[in-house]
């Protein structure tokens, strides 16, 4: 089973990814927490060209590609083979988070951009996904509260992270079977157990013991 989780930083899915990869190893699963841009080695160091608050410069096509290619290393190595040796896969973003930020935020053709994102993936779609939804400007006022690590994508301005918002939630209506909306405002603990009560019923049921 392949879980996504999506919405802006500052949201708390990061937290609560780890919280929901505990739980589930608790339970004997075998989970795989990954995080996009990166979870390969190659994938970090295009990680760190993404985020560097220098490239000032970088053309929203060139950081698409970018993306694509962390992604592609990330479900070639990584994904792929733990779905087939029949784990569960969390990932802290994935394909959807193109769709919004680079298709949505800045307007980017959404048809190309999964034409480019099929090619990456493989054809792989999450199972679930996950959206921690937030009024963005609670959310960067929460990063800068909590002193975050502040990437280039942080530093566009408040009309591009509600365009993204806007897009999520569009994504999410076309593809309701897919998604889940959780009202990021709510409290750690709370939200924690909303991600619990929504996964529960989709898990799918553990192996007998050997
Ligand atoms: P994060 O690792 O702190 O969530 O930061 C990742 C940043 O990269 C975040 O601002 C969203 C952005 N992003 C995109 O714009 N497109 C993508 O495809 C992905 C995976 C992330």
């Amino acid at each position: 089973m392949f879980i996504t989780f999506e919405g802006p930083d500052g949201s708390g899915k990061s937290t609560q990814i780890k919280r929901l990869a505990e739980r589930l190893r608790a339970e004997g699963r075998q989970v795989l927490l990954t995080r996009e841009p990166g979870g390969t080695a190659i994938g970090e160091q295009i990680r760190n060209v993404l985020h560097d608050l220098h490239n000032t410069a970088m053309q929203p096509r060139a950081e698409i590609l970018l993306y694509s290619a962390a992604r592609a290393q990330l479900v070639g190595e990584v994904i792929l083979p733990h779905l087939a040796g029949g784990g569960v896969v969390l990932s802290d973003r994935y394909y959807d988070s193109t769709l919004a930020y680079q298709g949505y935020g800045h307007g980017l053709d959404l048809a190309a951009l999964r034409q480019i994102t099929a090619f990456a993936t493989h054809g792989l779609k999450p199972d679930v996904t996950l959206l921690f939804d937030l009024d963005p400007d609670l959310g960067l006022q929460r990063r800068l509260a909590n002193r975050e690590e502040w990437n280039r994508l942080d530093a566009y301005d408040l009309a591009f992270h509600q365009r993204v918002r806007a897009g999520y939630l569009e994504l999410l209506r076309a593809e309701p079977e897919r998604w889940i909306r959780l009202d990021a405002a709510q409290e750690r603990e709370a939200l924690a157990e909303a991600v619990w009560a929504c996964l529960l019923p989709r898990l799918p049921a553990r192996a007998p013991a050997a």
